[in-house]
C-alpha cells in the first residue's frame, strides 16, 4: 500500500471542507452538463425525449408535465430544508433553542391531504394512458421478438401481406404509419424457440427509446408491446436488462420504410438464397462439414428457426453481431475466424454441434471446440465471400 495515500486523501477532504463553494459549483456543473441533450442538442438516436412515433409521443406527453410537477415539489422541499437548517442552526455562545412543538393538527392534515391530492391528479392521466397503451391495435403487423444471448431474433408469422414466415436477426423492418404488435419472449415452447441451454434462460428488455417504452423479454412467458413509426428512418434499439457478458453489445435497429419499400423487403426475404449452398463451392464443405456452421445457422430458407441467426439474407442487412459491427468483408472475416475476440462471449469449453454448451460463437482460431480443426484466414474469407452473396 502507498503510505502517502491516506495523507493525500485527508488533504483533499480538508480542501473540500475549506472551499465547499468550489466543490458544489463543480458538482452542479457536472449534473447540468449531464443533461445536455436539449431540443437543439445533437441527435444521438436514442433519446426518449424526442419521440418519433405515436406511442412514444403519448408517453412523452405524460412524462413532461409530471416531471415539472416533481421539480416544483422538490424545489419547495429543498428550499424549506435549507431555510430551516440555517434559520434554526446552533449559534456559538447562545444556548437558545427554537421553540419545541409537538403535533399540529392543521399541519398534519394538510401534509397528508396535499400529497394525496397531487398523487390522485397524477394518477388520472397515468392510469388512462396505461389502459390506452394496453389496447389491442387495429390491423397491426405481428412480430415475435425472441431475446437470445446476445442477439435478437425477429419472427414475422404468416399474415396478410406475408405469405410465408420470415425470420431475421437484429434488423427489424417495419412499414411507417402502421401499428406493429410485438409478442416478446426469451424462450417459448409454443413458438418452438426453446433452446435447451443457457442461451435463453435470462431476461432481456426490448427498448427503442424513440418509439416506445421498454418491455421485458422473459423466458417461458409472453409479453406484448405495440408501437408505430411515423417517418421512414433507422431507429436504434438496445437491450435494457442486464443479461450477461455482452449485454451492452446487444443492440438492434428498427428500419422504418414506406409501405411499398416494406413490401419489397418482404418479397426479397421470402425468396430463396441468392446462392444455393450446393453451388457455394469450397464454402459448402467448410460451412456444413468442416466447421458445422449449418448446425446453428440456416442459409437455405428464411423461415428456418435455428440456434443462431438465420443467414439466408444476411447481406441485406447493414450490420451483424447484434448490430455491433457494420457488415463488410473485413469485419465478417474477423468474426468468422475469432468472434469471441470481437465481443465478449462465454464460449470457452464450447461443445458443438447443438445442443451446444457455449453461449455465442466459438473461436475457430484458438480454443476451438473439441474435434474441430483450427481455421485458416483463407477459409474464413471463403466463408465470408459466400455469406456476402446472400442479399
Ligand atoms: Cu439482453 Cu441485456
Amino acid at each position: 500500500m502507498n503510505p502517502t495515500q491516506p495523507k493525500r486523501r485527508s488533504r483533499l477532504a480538508a480542501k473540500i471542507i475549506r472551499r465547499p463553494g468550489r466543490s458544489i459549483a463543480l458538482g452542479a456543473l457536472t449534473v447540468f452538463l449531464a443533461g445536455c441533450s436539449l431540443e437543439s442538442g445533437p441527435e444521438n438516436g436514442q433519446n426518449a425525449l424526442r419521440p418519433k412515433g405515436e406511442v412514444a409521443e403519448k408517453i412523452d406527453n405524460l412524462v413532461t408535465p409530471i416531471f415539472w410537477v416533481a421539480i416544483i415539489i422538490a424545489t419547495l422541499v429543498l428550499i424549506a430544508t435549507v431555510y430551516i437548517a440555517i434559520r434554526y442552526r446552533h449559534r456559538k455562545g447562545s444556548e437558545d433553542r427554537p421553540k419545541q412543538i409537538h403535533g399540529s393538527t392543521p399541519f398534519e392534515i394538510s401534509w397528508t391531504i396535499l400529497p394525496a391530492v397531487i398523487l390522485a391528479v397524477v394518477a388520472i392521466p397515468t392510469i388512462s394512458l396505461i389502459f390506452d397503451l394496453a389496447e389491442a391495435p387495429k390491423d397491426p403487423i405481428n412480430v415475435t421478438v425472441v431475446g437470445k444471448q446476445w442477439w435478437w431474433q425477429f419472427d414475422y408469422p404468416q399474415q396478410e401481406g406475408i405469405k410465408q414466415k420470415i425470420i431475421t436477426a437484429n434488423e427489424l423492418h417495419i412499414p411507417t404509419g402502421r401499428d406493429i404488435a410485438f409478442d416478446l419472449t426469451s424462450c417459448d415452447k409454443s413458438l418452438g424457440t426453446v433452446d435447451e441451454n443457457a442461451a435463453c434462460s435470462v431476461i432481456h428488455s426490448f427498448w427503442v427509446p424513440e418509439l416506445s417504452g421498454k418491455r421485458d423479454v422473459v423466458p417461458g412467458h409472453r409479453n406484448t408491446l405495440t408501437f408505430r413509426a411515423d417517418n421512414p428512418g433507422t431507429y436504434l434499439g438496445q437491450c435494457a436488462e442486464y443479461c450477461g457478458l455482452s449485454h451492452a453489445n446487444m443492440r438492434f435497429r428498427v428500419v422504418a420504410e414506406s409501405p411499398d419499400d416494406f413490401a419489397k423487403w418482404v418479397a426479397n426475404q421470402q425468396k430463396g438464397p441468392a446462392v444455393a449452398l450446393a453451388d457455394a463451392g469450397d464454402a459448402e464443405n467448410l460451412f456444413v462439414k468442416k466447421y458445422g456452421c449449418s448446425g446453428c445457422h440456416g442459409t437455405m430458407d428464411s423461415s428456418q428457426s435455428v440456434y443462431g441467426p438465420n443467414l439466408t439474407h444476411l447481406a441485406s442487412r447493414t450490420t451483424f453481431a447484434s448490430g455491433y459491427y457494420p457488415l463488410n468483408r473485413a469485419n465478417l472475416i474477423d468474426w468468422i475466424y475469432d468472434a469471441p475476440s470481437l465481443i465478449p462471449m462465454e464460449s470457452k469449453e464450447c461443445r458443438l454441434p447443438p445442443p451446444a454448451t457455449c453461449v455465442g460463437m466459438p473461436s475457430f482460431a484458438k480454443d476451438t471446440p473439441p474435434g474441430m480443426p483450427t481455421m485458416t484466414r483463407t477459409e474464413a474469407a471463403q466463408l465470408a465471400d459466400y455469406l456476402l452473396q446472400l442479399k
